[in-house]
């Protein structure tokens, strides 16, 4: 049976819903950007290139083991960092996407433009 799983990004205080068979980057995919031509912020989705890390405050994941060093340092994993695409949630989880790289807050900075123009 499939599990239903929430994943609650910080700092925004949004919630995305996803399923413990996807990876977290499938859930936040399939919620923000993988409709409509929204930005994405994956890139490889192979543990290659680092570009789905993010920090991991609350909650479980199994972190698939083959993935690139560049992408996810042993020192950042002991840290509280994740990639995205590698990992399956295994409980609700809690997340923060590293500001420079952070999808969410552009999409949510031209959603407020958008509203301004
Ligand atoms: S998308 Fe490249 S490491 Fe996850």
């Amino acid at each position: 049976m499939n599990k239903s799983i929430l994943i609650h990004i910080e700092p925004h205080e949004v919630e995305v819903s996803g399923q413990a068979s996807e990876t977290v980057l499938q859930a936040l995919m399939g919620q923000f950007y993988g409709r409509g031509g929204r930005p994405a912020f994956y890139g490889c989705r192979r543990g290659g290139c680092g570009a789905c890390k993010m920090k991991l405050l609350a909650g479980y994941v199994d972190h698939n083991e083959t993935y690139s060093q560049t992408a996810l340092s042993n020192e950042e994993r002991s840290e509280g960092y994740i990639l995205a695409c590698k990992s399956y949630p295994g409980s609700d989880l809690t997340i923060r996407i590293p500001e420079r790289d952070d999808p969410l807050a552009r999409y949510l900075r031209t959603d407020r433009m958008q509203g301004i123009f």
